[in-house]
């Protein structure tokens, strides 16, 4: 991957780092490969086995997972890391400064339709002050993330990657097996009226969420309509999003009062946020922006409104 991180440097200038996120986009240009066998590879269908979350485990989930683990694990800027498919913090490299939390493979419903997925990932620095193994390795603010960055596994494979400072894409080069840069800044695009909402969920959601909703989707003049896409696995959502302008919304919902909200703030919220404000863009959740909310515990859920601002926080306010 040295072409791609060498126009990365002036970002990823720490030299631990910029190892470590190399040695991230190596194995997700594994995974990618993984997946485009498809049917005749061994990557399709389900386990018996549940994860933390209540879930189903894909062949997938636990084939990325996997690779990822055993990858950071073995990789000597990484203290620990949190993964949606690991119960608890796992420790890595003693004294090492970095930890890692990912999501695997988002969209496992997708894995079996040949439809968008990806993997999600944060890097932040490691804490002295607890123990290495320790979920309050994690217990951190959504500022403090380092690095954050997505793998889209669709028709081409798309990273999308961040410091903070600028949004980077980049396209991965099968042949060669390293990403080439494809897009630099992205930007995203602002006053899209465009929206991706799982809308099966409308009558579970508070009223004021309802009626804001059902606001969007009333007749109006052409300039003023908005669309929908809803492709189910939020990597293939947010980039969308990114790439196109426009909002995600996951509002919280009555299915299940033990869970009111469907997505995972370390894994899947805080870096999307980071990767969204980068680009120009803003992330709340029901009650502040979610760069400002700090994680208690690893598998914690939170509602999540991302993209254009003036959309999202027009969604922040139907909602608080
Ligand atoms: P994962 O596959 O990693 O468990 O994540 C699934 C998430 C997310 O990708 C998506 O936005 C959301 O679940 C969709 O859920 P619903 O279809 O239940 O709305
Ligand atoms: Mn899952
Ligand atoms: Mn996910
Ligand atoms: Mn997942």
């Amino acid at each position: 991957m040295s072409k791609f991180l060498s126009t990365l440097q002036q970002d990823i200038s720490e030299p631990h780092l910029a190892s470590l996120v190399c040695a991230i986009l190596d194995i997700t240009a594994v995974i990618a490969e993984r997946v485009s066998h498809g049917a005749l590879g061994d990557t399709l269908g389900a386990t018996t086995q549940e994860n933390v979350q209540g879930e189903v485990q894909k062949n997938l989930d636990v084939i990325a997972n996997d690779l990822l683990v055993s990858t950071l694990l073995s990789h000597s800027a990484v203290r620990a890391i949190a993964s949606e498919e690991e119960q608890h913090t796992v420790a890595g490299t003693a004294g090492a400064p970095y930890i890692v939390a990912f999501d695997p493979l988002d969209g496992s419903n997708n894995i079996d339709i040949n439809a968008q997925i990806g993997t999600i990932f944060t890097i932040l620095k490691a804490r002295d002050d607890v123990p290495d193994a320790s979920d309050e390795q994690f217990f951190q603010t959504g500022s403090q993330q380092v690095c954050a960055g997505y793998v889209l596994y669709g028709p081409y494979t798309t990273l999308v990657i961040t410091t903070g400072k600028r949004v980077h894409e980049a396209t991965l080069d099968r042949s060669a097996e390293e990403f080439i840069l494809s897009k630099s800044p992205v930007v995203l695009p602002a006053g899209v009226r465009d929206f991706s909402a799982n809308m099966a969920n409308l009558f579970y959601w508070a009223p004021k969420m309802q009626q804001y909703m059902t606001s969007l989707i009333q007749p109006a003049p052409a300039s003023e309509r908005f669309n929908m896409r809803w492709q189910g696995a939020m990597v293939g959502d947010v980039h969308r999003i990114l790439t196109r302008g426009g909002a995600f919304i996951y509002p919280s919902d009555s299915k299940d009062p033990a869970q009111p909200a469907k997505l995972r703030l370390l894994y899947e919220a805080f870096p999307m946020a980071m990767l969204v404000e980068a680009a120009g863009g803003c992330g709340y959740s029901e009650t502040q922006p979610l760069l400002e909310m700090t994680l208690t515990s690893l598998h914690q859920r939170t509602p999540v409104f991302l993209g254009d601002k003036k959309l999202v926080e027009d969604c922040f306010k139907a909602a608080s």
